[in-house]
């Protein structure tokens, strides 16, 4: 599956802009603030229907101007040519439409032109509090297991409920005990499905971390949870009745679970440097990128949005080796320096594209031709 051609209208800093990619490697140069993440922001919109900033749809029209409108014809193997607009009016609202069929919940496209984003932003996943990396964990698992994310809802649901409970003053106990029973039957598939990716992820993890840094330092990535201990939900809540009727919310549950990053056997967060934390979160999103692949048996888009900013000459060279491989199919990289991605062009041999990025407005510089004969790996 590749993204063939795009055109962009008044999507934050670029008002009118068309592209025909190559199937392989997309490279866009520029200075800072051209445009060039929010080309693979675009791109990003298309498949997940939202921006990958945390902004709003109306935060991502051009200033000044009241839509924006991202079209783009996809290339799916099993299926030829898949046409999405994505558009967003201060009238209409957002409107996502496949094959001029209106979607109209979310959940009917998200998922179907999968794209894995790595970016600077990223590093949040290593900062941040435990909720950002559970959130990280469901998108992540809603996108390759269609169950989970109904389990999800309605273990919201459920312990929404009881915590309304908790928080009166007499707590109706016979209800509790209902919901506590739902509670631990929905804990007990969502834990077993959340365990089953992680330990699928881990290793592939620590795989790519390995290939960046030559096994400088081994990392790890574990699942946190109480549910670890084989406790049945049902007995925790009891046992912590007391405390969360004192505190008014559910205190035990898989909503408390997190991710543990370590390197070298410390947490990440506190003890990892600038470039081994990045060299961390590119391993985990090539890792994510492998499992919706195996999952879904074609290769998602990958946008890699300034991956070689923080890290050292060597890490730079292992990562251009890595990207130059046909492991991957099609790639969309952005870089200020271009001189890297001089280098990166000349590593790769299939066919491949750089586009120049300057305040808002691209041109497409080259395309070169495979030195071999063409492939359709992004297929
Ligand atoms: N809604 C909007 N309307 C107009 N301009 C916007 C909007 N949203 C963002 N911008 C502008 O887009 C520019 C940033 O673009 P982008 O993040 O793509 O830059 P970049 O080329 O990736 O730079 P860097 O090399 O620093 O990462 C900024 O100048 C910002 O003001
Ligand atoms: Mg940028």
């Amino acid at each position: 599956m590749y993204l063939k051609e795009l055109n962009i209208l008044n999507f934050k800093n670029l008002e009118s802009a068309s592209f025909a990619f190559s199937p392989n490697l997309n490279c866009f140069s520029g200075s800072n603030g051209a445009g060039k993440t929010n080309i693979l922001d675009a791109v990003y919109f298309l498949s997940v229907g939202k921006s990958a900033f945390s902004l709003t749809d109306r935060q991502c029209v051009l200033h000044g101007r009241d839509f924006f409108m991202l079209d783009a014809s996809f290339d799916v193997s099993s299926k030829g040519a898949e046409h999405v607009v994505c558009s967003f009016s201060k009238d209409k609202g957002k409107v996502i439409k496949r094959n001029d069929k209106d979607c109209k919940r979310l959940s009917e496209h998200v998922g179907l032109l999968p794209v894995v984003m790595v970016s600077p932003a990223d590093v949040y996943l290593i900062n941040e509090a435990a909720d950002e990396r559970r959130r990280y964990i469901n998108h992540f698992m809603s996108l390759t297991d269609s169950e989970f994310l109904g389990l999800l809802v309605r273990y919201n649901g459920v312990l929404a409920q009881r915590n309304r409970l908790l928080k009166q003053s007499t707590v109706n106990m016979d209800i509790i005990d209902v919901l506590d029973m739902q509670l631990s039957d929905l804990a007990a598939r969502l834990f077993n499905k959340r365990i089953a990716a992680i330990s699928d992820l881990a290793p592939v993890v620590s795989h790519y971390y390995k290939l960046i840094s030559d096994d400088s330092e081994p990392v790890e990535l574990t699942y946190k949870s109480e549910m670890l201990s084989g406790e049945p939900l049902y007995d925790i809540l009891k046992r912590n009745m007391e405390r969360d009727a004192a505190l008014g919310y559910t205190s035990s549950g898989i909503h408390r679970d997190d991710l543990v990053m370590k390197i070298a056997g410390y947490p990440i967060r506190k003890y990892g440097s600038q470039g081994q934390q990045k060299s961390f979160i590119i391993s985990l999103k090539l890792a994510q990128y492998e499992m919706i692949y195996r999952l879904k048996g074609f290769r998602p888009i990958l946008l890699l949005d300034d991956i070689f900013d923080k890290l050292d000459a060597q890490r730079v060279k292992n990562l251009v080796s890595l990207v130059a491989q046909h492991k991957f199919g099609q790639i969309f990289i952005t870089d200020s320096n271009k001189v890297r991605v001089d280098s990166l062009l000349d590593e790769v041999t299939d066919e491949r594209k750089l586009f120049s990025v300057n305040s808002g407005t691209v041109t497409e510089v080259c395309l070169i031709y495979p030195s071999d004969a063409a492939t359709d790996k992004a297929r």
